[in-house]
């Protein structure tokens, strides 16, 4: 009956949790807003700002899951990929952890993880699986035959669907992280008002850089004429941009599911917590007979509990690390996947 303390911090969310077995007993997620004002992350005060959070985080993670340091049997930690400096402070609080208390390490792959999400709660779904893992760095299409083993059979060759939806927020004024505002505002507005580029990709890959280039010539054009443009047609702008990369995923996933035969299909990252995004999965799952599943919120986004249940499959493997591994930006897939 294994604890385990994992520690997320490859971007700009420093989190710790702790799961017994397959159950998660805490996620404690500290974001850091001092990157709005910047309009994106930027890497050196994320590394500092992880500094500040994680003793505080991984106290709170140890307090909400009532347990003490001592009574865990691993440690584990998000190894790769993401931004080095922030990899690297989790990962040697995790390494100074494992040493101090003579623990197992486990360094667990971030998008690995992402997809792991899924089994966290009970309404499990069953190998093999397809996910499509969507977030500010990453989009994927990841056939899963079991916690660990994975391969990634569709990949973004340009910008991330995170990017794609921030980059358009960026242009229509809207401050960083837009995904989440282009959602509110879209809900008031008409998805098919405006058409935008949808790239031809062959296979299962995806392309975003299209579609941006589309919305900047398409604003330009109307600003020359009505400097008002943007604002008095936001929510109908705003709704067709999510509408377009919703329907750019969701095409490539559904080719993936008639490729593979697979239906067992679940949702991952950040931009999995996009409500356009979920009302046209579900609703195309009922349509052609798929499981679909989406983690709860908190486990959409950046979160350690993932990490946690990803290094409880390891655990069960044996699958540990020597305290030389080192966190990498880039990750090779699949290494231990
Ligand atoms: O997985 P995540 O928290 O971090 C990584 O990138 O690893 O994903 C963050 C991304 C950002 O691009 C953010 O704009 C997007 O997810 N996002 C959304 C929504 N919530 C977060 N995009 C569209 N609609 C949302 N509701
Ligand atoms: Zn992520």
């Amino acid at each position: 009956m294994p604890t385990i303390l994992a520690i997320e911090s490859s971007c700009d969310e420093t989190s710790a949790a702790v799961c017994r077995n397959e159950i998660i007993l805490s996620n404690i997620i500290a974001d850091q807003k001092v990157h709005s004002q910047y309009g994106g992350v930027v890497p050196e005060l994320a590394s500092r700002a992880h500094m500040q959070n994680i003793v505080p985080v991984v106290e709170a993670a140890l307090s909400g899951a009532d347990c003490r340091l001592e009574d865990m049997d691993a440690i584990a930690f998000t190894q790769a990929p993401g931004l080095i400096g922030s990899l690297l402070v989790g990962a040697q609080f995790a390494k100074s952890l494992a040493l101090g208390m003579q623990k197992p390490l486990l360094a667990v792959h971030h998008m690995q993880a992402h997809v792991v999400a899924n089994l966290i709660g009970t309404s499990k779904p069953q190998f093999p699986l397809l996910c499509l893992t969507v977030s500010g760095g990453h989009t994927q299409i990841v056939l899963a035959r079991s916690p660990t083993k994975m391969e990634v059979i569709g990949n973004t060759i340009d910008d991330a669907a995170g990017e794609a939806f921030d980059k358009a927020a960026k242009m229509l004024g809207l401050p960083y992280p837009g995904g989440p505002l282009i959602d509110r505002y879209a809900r008031q507005g008409l998805p098919d008002r405006f058409r935008f580029a949808q790239p031809q990709v062959p296979g299962l890959d995806f392309s975003f850089s299209g579609l941006k280039t589309s919305i900047l010539y398409f604003l330009q054009k109307e600003l020359k004429t009505n400097p008002d443009f943007i604002s008095q047609n936001l929510a109908d702008l705003c709704a067709s941009v999510q509408h377009t990369i919703v329907t750019i995923l969701l095409k490539k996933l559904q080719a993936a599911s008639l490729q593979t035969g697979i239906r067992q299909v679940c949702l991952a990252g950040g931009v999995s917590a996009n409500s356009g995004l979920r009302q046209r999965f579900t609703a195309l799952g009922t349509e052609l007979g798929w499981n679909t599943y989406i983690p709860a919120f908190e486990y959409c986004t950046d979160n350690a509990a993932m990490i946690a249940l990803t290094a409880y499959y390891k655990y069960l493997q044996s699958d540990f690390s020597p305290l030389s591994v080192a966190p990498t930006a880039r990750a090779i897939w699949p290494e231990t996947v």
